[in-house]
């Protein structure tokens, strides 16, 4: 990693005084991440190599000839590409020919935070760790690239993959997904950024065509994808499924060879989704180089056989094909799997990453309602503790295809609860509901099927009388309820925002028979919560999160570690208030236009003024705090080349330490082009200890300011008034200051 300079000072007192004040003293925090790009300094070398190599020893690099691996030519020193899924952790060994697991003993990881619970972070240093510890694991199994990090914006709350996608908001998502992708690569292994691109539903992904008007492409679905070439300079992207503008994903001359090579200067290798090719010679002339797929006889790929015959017939030169080869050559000599450089060996199941995944889970638990202080539970008061609810001992690490990962360590939440409380406390486990889904038809991956899981949400009477009972007779309920890796996963949308298998009956139940009760979500995208939030006192939402998840969580819900979480994406009150429903552009069928154009998650609710359930941003600690006194650096305007550092004084006015996202939104009235009402430009989480008052900056360089000209096709700043809006959530702006642009 290129570690950039530090660009968040913070200044710190006990000065209880509200206004602002000169005598604060300077903390620096924040680094920024840049990433090394892909070496040249083989490339007379690989030229040779290529020269020397047969056509069908060349065309074997472009295809998978296993489930994960690409060939390599051994007689040349050539070693496979190897591959492995996923953005939670390293998965399981797969068999050669099928998606059986092999069966291995020695191929345990660590699971991470699902994609949501690491952006409920909002902390870029938690995003590094993850990036960093990963790839570690990804070397200790000997990997070439992880597939990952998982970056398509969140259009639905009800898609498949929310849980596995960072969020709704662009800005957010390139904070992220830069010191993921940088600490991953750090190790000797490449990422593969997916799903390139516009990639934001599972229901028929396979065809669908998404049409996306040019602006909002690119000022919401593509700055993370640019960033992290751009930035980053992640070495491969994978292809999507799905179509835009006509095009599959996978041979979308526009979007691979002209947006993403010549307009980004990606030089890395495009992936296929696993079976998402289509052709062969448009396929590799419109910048696709590897194809990945599902079982059928290698040799019959797109880019195999069929491929060697193109060349044969004359419809593509086998300089194209060298093209393409050296792409990949170019990357393995980078992570150094060719060539004499030593290269890193990583390590895996170690504490020191069941650590990290500790410390993102506890960086992610998002407090919604604490009422009367019930939390954090104090322990001194209570005798008997109910545990009710199926997500109170299950685990999520396996499942989700791509997404699941074997391992060794799955703390549930009862688990975590059960190390961390006295002895002399009670605890009565109850069930409650259960997970359970109407037959279904086996679904076949890969092939086009809509089956999705059918919850059935009657209550199994005598679980309830349980659940009640231990309720009744308990000095405390906690509910651990929320859905599940079936329940949301890949390759299939959710029908609604219901919470399944009885679930807001039983916690009504409950909640009449024991005011005490805390509420714990376990899920990684919205629900409709609006009875909950109502009826309940204290409402905690956690995530699919890792390993450690269930320590995290007890630690939060016992007041161990304070709440930081805030929601990566707007929980709606119903799904037509959301976007693309309220617009009725989802799922479509053949074409589907996102009608909601530029306003999506929050610069939807927000621009139209429907008031979510729970805003974008949002998050409760155990301490309060006061943000105030925006100011600038400068009084007269910026030019467009400048950076502006806006600094606020952060109050922590409870009795705890604690952590707060300060977020900056930024808003333009007299606009000559269509703009939300506001957007997120810059946020910071800080830690403030109790009583004390820090004064940070934020710097946002103009350029962030910028829209999308598509006449033009740049990015222009307009000049004028902007207003800068300072709160700790897209609805809870405590402090604005303007500044213009000339
Ligand atoms: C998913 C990818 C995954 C691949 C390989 C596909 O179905 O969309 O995210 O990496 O399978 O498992």
């Amino acid at each position: 990693m290129v570690l950039g300079m530090v660009i968040v000072s913070i200044f710190t007192s006990c000065n209880k005084d509200k206004k602002s004040d000169s005598s604060l003293k300077k903390i620096e925090t924040t680094e920024t991440f840049s990433g090394i790009p892909i070496t040249h300094q083989y490339d007379n070398e690989i030229d040779s190599l290529i020269n020397i190599m047969s056509l069908e020893e060349k065309v074997g690099m472009l295809h998978g000839t296993s489930m994960f691996t690409t060939a390599g030519v051994e007689r040349l020193g050539i070693p496979e590409l190897k591959m492995a899924d996923g953005p939670l952790g390293v998965r399981e060994e797969i068999s050669r020919s099928s998606w059986a697991p092999a069966g291995l003993d020695n191929d345990f990881a660590t699971y991470y935070p699902a994609g949501a619970g690491l952006s409920a972070t909002w902390n870029p240093r938690m995003a590094h760790l993850f990036g960093t510890s990963v790839g570690e694991e990804a070397r200790a199994r000997d990997k070439d690239v992880l597939l990952s990090p998982a970056i398509n914006i969140i259009r639905t709350p009800l898609g498949g993959r929310t849980y596995e996608y960072f969020t709704e908001d662009p800005f957010l998502n390139k904070k992220l997904a830069v010191p993921f992708i940088v600490g991953l690569q750090d190790n000797d292994v490449a990422v593969c950024v997916k799903h390139f691109a516009a990639n934001n539903q599972e229901t028929n992904r396979n065809y669908v065509d998404v049409q996306i008007d040019e602006r909002t492409l690119r000022e919401i679905y593509l700055p993370a994808f640019e960033a992290a070439v751009k930035e980053a300079k992640a070495y491969s992207m994978m292809g999507a499924y799905n179509k835009f503008r006509g095009e599959y994903l996978c041979e979308n001359n526009y979007m691979l060879n002209e947006v993403l090579r010549d307009e980004w200067g990606f030089e890395g290798v495009v992936i296929s989704d696993w079976a998402a090719v289509h052709t062969s010679v448009n396929s590799l002339k419109s910048g696709l180089d590897i194809e990945m797929g599902t079982p059928k006889p290698f040799n019959e790929f797109f880019l195999a056989d069929p491929l060697i015959e193109a060349v044969k017939n004359g419809e593509i030169s086998e300089k194209e094909i060298d093209k393409h080869v050296k792409r990949v050559l170019q990357m393995m000599h980078t992570l150094k799997s060719m060539g004499k450089e030593e290269r890193k060996q990583g390590s895996i199941n170690t504490e020191a990453h069941f650590k990290d995944a500790y410390t993102i889970a506890s960086e992610s638990v998002v407090l919604l309602k604490n009422d009367n202080n019930l939390l954090p539970l104090n322990t001194s008061n209570v005798r008997s503790l109910a545990v009710i609810g199926a997500n109170a001992t299950k685990k999520n690490a396996l499942g989700g295809f791509g997404a699941g990962v074997k391992t060794k360590r799955e703390i549930t939440p009862i688990d975590g609860l059960k190390s961390r409380l006295p002895e002399n406390i009670k605890i009565t486990y109850a069930e409650g509901y259960q997970e359970r889904y109407a037959p279904k038809k086996e679904s076949v991956f890969g092939e086009v099927t809509q089956e999705r899981a059918v919850p059935i949400d009657e209550l199994d009477p005598k679980m309830l009388d349980e659940a009640i009972n231990a309720a009744k007779n308990s000095d405390v309920t906690i509910i651990f309820a929320g859905s599940n890796r079936d329940f949301e996963t890949e390759a299939s949308d959710r029908a609604n925002l219901s919470l399944p298998f009885g679930q807001v009956e039983l916690i009504e139940k409950v909640l009449e028979v024991n005011p005490n009760t805390i509420v714990v979500m376990i899920a990684g995208a919205p629900f409709d919560i609006n009875s909950i939030k109502e009826k309940s006192k204290a409402l905690v939402w956690s995530w699919f999160n890792g390993s450690e998840g269930g320590n995290a969580l007890a630690d939060v819900i016992l007041g161990n570690v304070n709440p930081s979480g805030k929601l990566p994406w707007t929980m709606p009150k119903s799904i037509n208030d959301s976007p693309a429903h309220a617009t009725n552009s989802f799922p479509g069928d053949q074409t589907l236009y996102y009608k909601e154009g530029l306003l999506v998650g929050y610069r939807w609710f927000d621009t139209k003024n429907v008031e979510p359930l729970y805003p974008f941003g949002y998050g409760l600690s155990y301490t309060t705090f006061d943000i105030r006194n925006a100011r600038t650096d400068k009084t007269e305007s910026y030019l467009e080349n400048e950076t502006i550092t806006i600094s606020v004084d952060v109050e922590n006015t409870g009795n705890r330490d604690g952590m707060e996202v300060v977020q900056l939104y930024v808003s333009k009235n007299d606009s000559k082009v269509e703009r939300a009402t506001q957007e997120l430009k810059g946020f910071e989480k800080v830690m403030v200890k109790a009583g004390e008052t820090n004064s940070f900056n934020m710097v946002v360089p103009v350029k962030e300011l910028a829209y999308y000209d598509v006449g033009i096709k740049k990015w222009v700043v307009e000049s004028g008034t902007y207003n800068f809006r300072i709160g700790n959530s897209s609805r809870n702006i405590k402090t604005e200051v303007s500044i213009d642009i000339k």
